[in-house]
């Protein structure tokens, strides 16, 4: 199944992808993820983007584009993929068009106190990427990552003005798609608020899976 998770920052696309990934047996592509892996890894596309993903504003559409289609053209990717921050815009999504048609776009329904709340307590794993919350979502000790043991930090992004900045451009840049999709009547609303498990009974549901 080739899927696509859209939704604000902090919405829980990366929490429920994890857990979608066994279900549904295909790769969580997320871009988010690829530039942060370029920018720790000092890579030329790394120098070039560490400073827009700190600003909170968006890549460019055809670095991103080039990106993304690179990634889908990996065999693993071939059965499906769940593209989890990919697009963010509409031409980006008719870019998609043009080499892959996804099968179903889950919008994360969820408004922006729950965000600002998921953001403000998120921390990630330095090493593997996992993701826990201090309220709901805690590592059993503290700072370290119960999967890899690896350290928990603190997104450069998921700072007060960074976080301003992106809910901005979410809404300009990217709510938009919700009625592009819509339209195609690929669209399918997810209730993003409850807690991860029950997040992913509503995503089962809704796909009837
Ligand atoms: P990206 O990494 O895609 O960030 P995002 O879309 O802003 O999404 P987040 O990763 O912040 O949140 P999420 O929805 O995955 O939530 P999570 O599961 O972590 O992009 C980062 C940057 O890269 C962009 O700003 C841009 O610069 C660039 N970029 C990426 N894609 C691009 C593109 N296509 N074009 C151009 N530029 C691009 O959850 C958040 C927290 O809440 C966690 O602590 C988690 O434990 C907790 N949580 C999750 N679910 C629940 C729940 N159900 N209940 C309680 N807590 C929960």
């Amino acid at each position: 199944m080739k899927l696509i998770f859209l939704g604000p920052p902090g919405a829980g696309k990366g929490t429920l992808a994890a857990g979608a990934v066994d279900i549904l047996k295909v790769p969580h592509v997320s871009t988010g993820n690829i530039f942060r892996g370029a920018i720790a890894a000092r890579s030329e596309l790394g120098l070039r983007v560490k400073s827009i993903l700190d600003s909170g504003k968006l890549v460019d559409d055809e670095t991103t584009v080039a990106l993304v289609r690179e990634r889908l053209a990996g065999d693993d990717a071939s059965g499906g993929y769940i593209l989890d921050g990919f697009p963010r815009t509409i031409p980006q999504a008719e870019a998609l068009a043009g080499f892959s048609a996804v099968d179903r776009v889950v919008n994360f329904d969820i408004p922006d106190e729950a965000v600002l709340e998921r953001l403000g307590g998120r921390r990630t794993c330095k090493n593997c990427g996992a993701l826990f919350h201090v309220l709901f979502g805690k590592p059993r000790r503290e700072g370290f990552c119960d999967s890899c043991g690896g350290e928990l930090f603190i997104r450069d992004d998921d700072r007060e003005e960074a976080v301003a900045e992106r809910l901005e451009v979410y809404r300009k840049q990217t709510a938009p798609l919700i009625g592009y999709y819509r339209k195609k009547g690929l669209l399918l609303d997810v209730d993003a608020r409850p807690g991860a498990e029950i997040v992913l009974e509503n995503f089962r549901k809704v796909l009837g899976i």
